[in-house]
């Protein structure tokens, strides 16, 4: 096998508009490289923003400046290795993986939304067994934001009282289901028409942020995970515990507020200062983990039970640009998930 089916983008812009299903060559592992064939590949809002090239700061940030340096998008997936790099000690060909395909920011493309993609080894991790190659590829960049995000304030304090807001995209499926599994009492907030899905995965409260404020309920939290990046602090404050912590993921709604340039960098900054005179902001917002260690976390958590992974919609190679589409739209609950 010499070529491979992949999508490609040829410059910035709209995905229906730049990005092309073509025939190209597979790529050769170096010596630290795994050559995965994908078998499952997640959309999630980084892919619009490494297509679209919004903000216009992340060209700078290493994506490339008049066009992306790797032009097959797609950041995370499950696959079958197929072939190792002479350094490679930790996987071998025929074996089941699932992770993100490259460790540099998330707005550059990783070219997962083709047949085959070299990715590094150590941010591979071998695939849970009892899910299918669609569920695994939909949890990597999902599943590390909400593990990295609910680690720090709830692994150690199980019980807590959690909003998470924008709960049922990917990170929100999968945020629900961990803090449920720590003993969490879960609010999840989210479109009217995604309510009951929120309860099938466990929550103990529903909103529909269309109708009803978060910030006015008459309760008190530990802890609010803000996926849609949508609510205020200062009304958050209103229901955070006198020590809760507001953690913002930042949800730039594909470009809704204008912000071309910049972006949310400037309000992330800005954040990050006032956190550290405010008792109720997230003070570890760069704090990380090492993504094969959130990945065999996210797997043991599977394997056993607690997490199961939403795949919401799945669409075919040639149809990322409606994939992208579909996301943007809000129509789905839990992850898309693109099957080459
Ligand atoms: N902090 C980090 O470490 C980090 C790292 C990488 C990426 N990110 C960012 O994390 C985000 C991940 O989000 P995701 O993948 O879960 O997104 P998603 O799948 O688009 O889900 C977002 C959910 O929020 C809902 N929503 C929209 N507006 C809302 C509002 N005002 N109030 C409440 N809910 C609202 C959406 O529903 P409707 O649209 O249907 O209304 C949707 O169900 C991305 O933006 C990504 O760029 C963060």
């Amino acid at each position: 096998m010499t070529s491979m089916r992949a999508m490609v983008q040829d410059q910035y812009g709209a995905p229906d508009e730049v990005l092309h299903l073509r025939e190209v060559e597979v790529p050769t592992p170096a010596p630290g490289e795994v050559l995965v064939r994908v078998r499952a590949a997640s959309v999630n809002p980084d892919v619009w923003h490494a297509v679209s090239g919004y903000p216009r700061l992340m060209r700078l940030m290493g994506a490339g400046l008049r066009r992306q340096k790797q032009p097959i998008p797609g950041l995370d997936m499950a696959g079958e290795v197929e072939k190792v790099g002479s350094a490679v000690v930790d996987f071998r060909p025929g074996d089941a993986v699932f992770g993100e395909t490259h460790d540099r920011i998330q707005w550059t493309n990783g070219g997962a939304y083709a047949e085959y993609v070299c990715v590094p080894q150590h941010v591979l991790a071998l695939k849970p067994e009892n899910i299918t190659f669609e569920q695994a590829g939909s949890v990597p960049t999902s599943g590390i934001i909400a593990l990295v995000n609910l680690r720090k304030h709830i692994w150690s304090r199980p019980g807590q009282r959690i909003v998470i807001n924008g709960a049922a995209g990917g990170v929100g499926s999968i945020a629900i289901q961990m803090a449920k599994a720590k003993g969490a009492y879960v609010v999840g907030v989210d479109h009217a028409t995604k309510l009951d899905y929120l309860r099938t995965l466990g929550a103990d409260e529903v909103m529909d942020y269309t109708r009803e404020d978060v910030t006015r309920l008459d309760e008190r939290f530990d802890l609010i995970i803000d996926v849609a990046s949508s609510l205020s602090i200062s009304d958050c404050r209103r229901i955070l515990e006198p020590d809760g912590i507001y953690v913002m993921i930042g949800h730039d709604h594909y470009g809704a507020k204008g912000r071309r340039t910049l972006g949310g960098i400037p309000y992330f900054l800005g954040f990050m200062v006032r956190a550290r005179f405010d008792r109720n902001l997230d003070k570890s917002w760069f704090e990380t983990m090492e993504k094969r260690d959130a990945l065999e976390i996210l797997r043991d958590m599977i394997e056993a039970g607690q997490l199961t992974p939403i795949v919401g919609r799945t669409f075919p190679l040639a149809e990322v640009p409606s994939a992208i589409q579909c996301l943007q739209a809000g129509q789905a609950c839990g992850r898309i998930v693109i099957v080459p």
